[in-house]
């Protein structure tokens, strides 16, 4: 085996288990789990991800192929036409079986002849195996992503607010001031240049015209927030698009998703708590706001006078930056203040193998 299909062997080993230790915390009732037809169980993950290694690279490239399962490919697709009918997306909550030990089953047996076929795939094939292996790695870190995003969705219907993986608050502290970042603009290049992995999404690279502009230094904070929310933001339709008022009122909108409103509660230092993957915890008022859709977005930036950055605006800007930040690496599930340095709070409870 080249160093590089070993060092593609092995990545493939790490993202694969750290898949696995993601569900840890979890037991086989919270895997079952499906809050909304855009949410899927873990179960369904991990065996999608397994899926996709199952029908992209074994099935075209595996001599002698045969599937796990013959209905496995209706189960797990999610949305690929060219690859059959599939079971509807609204349903995945349904499925009791397979069980969450058999999904592990799967897995175990699809990553063993995947990684047989890394060590043994040879002459024309080699490449395009190695470029669907390293797709489906890029693929299973999303369902990753997801898998957290959509646990958190699920246990936020508990009224009992489980914690995923518990941490204490932490104090409040000062958010840094805001400052504004100068970008000259002018002809400037935009999408994925070189040889490493991009989506098909991320190409062309292409010229735009930028004007100049300036970009805020740092993201929203948790208290910024709560200052719109206190200024009747959610109430007032001129800070809004139509569809985003629309989508306010019919659903009733006062505040972030996962902001909990305590009315008089003092372990609330102004009126919410927040649902994390900690658990129900007092607002950080120094840390970044999250889980806001584009029309809140949009109608914080017009309340605050400012607007948000065009997708070009911001890549352009972003560019050259150093790639540094709470990731799941570090496990520290959601972006912290920019202040504070040094390891998140439960950061020795790392996933992975
Ligand atoms: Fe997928």
């Amino acid at each position: 085996m080249s160093a590089e299909a070993a060092e593609l062997a092995a990545r493939f080993r790490r993202v694969r288990a750290q898949t696995e230790a993601l569900i840890e915390p979890l037991t086989p009732e919270d895997c079952q789990l499906q809050s909304m037809p855009d949410v899927s169980p873990p179960k369904w993950h991990l065996a999608h991800t397994t899926w996709f290694f199952e029908t992209f690279v074994l099935a075209p490239f595996q001599p002698a192929f045969a599937p796990f399962h013959p209905r496995f490919g209706y189960l797990f697709n999610s949305y690929y036409e060219a690859a059959g009918p599939r079971h509807a997306r609204p349903r995945r909550g349904l499925l009791s079986r397979p069980t969450l030990g058999e999904v592990l089953e799967y897995r175990r047996a699809i990553d063993a002849r995947t990684l047989d076929l890394l060590g043994s795939v040879e002459g024309a094939h080699r490449a395009e195996v190695e470029r669907r292996v390293q797709l489906g790695l890029h693929h299973e870190q999303q369902h990753q992503e997801l898998l957290l995003m959509d646990i958190k969705h699920a246990f936020f219907q508990n009224p009992l607010f489980p914690a995923y993986r518990p941490r204490a608050p932490e104090p409040a502290a000062a958010p840094s001031p805001l400052g504004w970042v100068e970008v000259e603009g002018g002809l400037v290049e935009i999408g994925h240049a070189g040889e490493g992995f991009s989506f098909d999404n991320e190409t062309p690279r292409h010229r735009v015209f930028l004007e100049p502009f300036e970009l805020a230094d740092r993201l929203v904070t948790n208290a910024e927030w709560q200052a719109f929310v206190a200024d009747g933001g959610y109430q007032d339709p001129k800070y809004w698009l139509s569809d985003g008022w629309h989508w306010v009122n019919t659903e009733g909108v006062r505040a972030p998703l996962y902001w909990v409103e305590q009315d008089g509660l003092q372990s609330s230092a102004a009126g919410f708590e927040e649902f994390t993957l900690g658990g129900l915890l007092p607002l950080e008022p120094d840390a970044p706001v999250v889980h806001v859709s584009l029309y809140e977005a949009d109608a914080f930036a017009r309340w605050a006078g400012a607007r948000l950055p065009t997708e070009a605006e911001w890549e352009h800007a972003a560019r050259g930056a150093p790639v540094e930040g709470n990731t799941l690496d570090a496990w520290a599930p959601a972006p912290r203040p920019r202040h504070r340095r040094g390891p998140a709070p439960d950061s020795t409870a790392t996933p992975g193998p």
